[in-house]
């Protein structure tokens, strides 16, 4: 095959140029293999589809050699819709949050990149990129006839396990389920549903990346996130969807849409990426006031006036309610965690901060050894910024994975 030893070689090529690129400078995107849509159309006739009533549809580039009977599934992230309009609106706008007509091929970067200098531990899984296209975290199951919308998370979920477990990964020997955002919630909310779904003799680990949000006060001294997704629950028809175990606890319901309320019922190891200081959790949820938090957040470590050292106490107060918020990993605990302090989200998307710049290392391992040496190991694993200051990004990193 000629083709595929050509493009070989010019992957080699621009990637030899990456190498010898300077650290710091982020990485050439263009070096990252482009993966194709696999629709799911066999999922229609069971309900399980976007908003607009489309197929679901995922990216998957096959695993080889000793990884050829491992399995990434990773689940994208982006946001959710609370109301008739903004699910709509996802079904017209183009980024294909909400329809499979408007999805194009994926970069495979990150965690789900190809070459073990991007990916040491994943590169030669199978990796799945599944597209997010139905406003829940993939928990709904409802429908709107009148506005034509399906609310149909769940079903979508269930359906491309099972497409997938067809496809060989009801032979597989170990399988992660990640994501970023939405979907690294969708990850926890389903990651025993996952474990579930597949067959007993496979190892089943769960991972969230930047989906770990908090249900915490706000500036204004308010719960507003907690009523934004109460109506995103409400409207998808969500609740029987999350974990019983919290949902039969809980009041109200809604509030097992947070990682903290479910994750102490999870029985599947599930390891947790996040920054203490997530750029979109500071800004949507305990914030929503400040609109460029680099910049603030430069001004005021300059400054030594009370009201900016009071907003840095009130940023390092979110961290430590963070941080009190995860699960507890001691002895006989299988659990993980990678926290840094870096103002931004979705890292394990980012070749950058996954791993490459060394700057992005905590307790000398990149967060791709993390996750690979504690996805491979039978132990928890714990890992934690000291810094209890936020770090802004370096000023030249490739910003584009701005999903949420
Ligand atoms: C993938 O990378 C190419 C550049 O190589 C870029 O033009 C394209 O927009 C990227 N696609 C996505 C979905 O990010
Ligand atoms: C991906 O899709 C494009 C456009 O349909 C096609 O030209 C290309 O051959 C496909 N690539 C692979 C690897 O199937
Ligand atoms: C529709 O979605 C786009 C992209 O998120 C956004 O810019 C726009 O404001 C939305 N429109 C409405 C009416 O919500
Ligand atoms: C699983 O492995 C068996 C034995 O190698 C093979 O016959 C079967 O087709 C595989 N299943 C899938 C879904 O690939
Ligand atoms: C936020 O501030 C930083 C630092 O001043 C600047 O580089 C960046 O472009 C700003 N972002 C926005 C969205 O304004
Ligand atoms: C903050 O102080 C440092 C060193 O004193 C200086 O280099 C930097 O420009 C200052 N930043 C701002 C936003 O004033
Ligand atoms: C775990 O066990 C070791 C050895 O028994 C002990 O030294 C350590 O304190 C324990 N750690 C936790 C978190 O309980």
């Amino acid at each position: 095959m000629v083709g595929a030893r050509m493009y070989e070689r010019l992957y080699m090529l621009v990637f030899m140029l990456i190498l010898l690129a300077p650290v710091g400078l982020g990485v050439d995107v263009t070096c990252f293999k482009t993966v194709n849509l696999t629709y799911v159309p066999g999922a229609v006739k069971n309900g399980a589809v976007c908003l607009d009533g489309s197929p679901p549809a995922y990216h998957i580039d096959r695993g080889v050699g000793d990884g050829a009977r491992h399995w990434l599934v990773f689940l994208e992230g982006g946001g959710w819709c609370d109301t008739t309009e903004d699910c709509l609106n996802r079904t017209k706008y183009l980024s294909g949050l909400g329809s499979s007509k408007y999805m194009k091929a994926q970069n495979f970067t990150g965690v789900v990149a190809d070459h073990p200098e991007l990916n040491p531990y994943f590169y030669n899984w199978n990796r799945v990129f599944v597209k997010y296209c139905d406003g829940a975290s993939f928990t709904g199951n409802s429908i709107d006839p009148v506005n034509k919308l399906h609310y149909k998370g769940e079903k979508i979920f269930s359906a491309i396990v099972k497409d997938l477990l067809g496809k060989g990964m009801s032979n597989a020997t170990k399988a992660l389920i990640s994501g970023c955002s939405a979907g690294g919630l969708s990850a926890i909310l389903n990651c025993d549903k996952f474990r579930s779904l597949l067959p007993a003799h496979t190892t089943v680990k769960c991972a969230s990346d930047a989906g770990y949000f908090l249900h915490v006060r706000d500036v204004f001294g308010e719960y507003n996130f907690a009523k934004f997704y109460d109506r995103v629950v409400k409207l998808h028809g969500s609740i029987k969807n999350l974990p019983k175990a919290c949902t039969s606890k809980m009041k109200p319901e809604s509030l097992c849409f947070y990682p903290q309320y479910v994750v102490p019922h999870v029985k599947t190891p599930l390891f947790v990426i996040s920054s203490a200081y997530d750029s979109y959790q500071i800004q949507y949820i305990l914030a929503p006031s400040i609109n460029n938090l680099s910049q603030s957040w430069e001004r005021c470590k300059n400054d030594t006036t009370t009201g900016l050292q009071d907003q840095i106490k009130f940023l390092e107060g979110f961290r430590s309610e963070f941080l009190g918020s995860l699960p507890y990993i001691g002895n006989g605990s299988f659990g993980g965690m990678f926290i840094n302090s870096w103002v931004t989200h979705c890292q394990s998307q980012l070749q950058l901060s996954w791993n490459w710049d060394p700057v992005f290392r905590l307790k000398d391992k990149t967060m791709a050894e993390a996750l690979g040496s504690w996805t491979n190991s039978r132990s928890s694993l714990q890992i934690i910024d000291d810094n209890d200051l936020p770090r802004n990004m370096p000023k030249n990193s490739i910003m584009n994975n701005q999903e949420i």
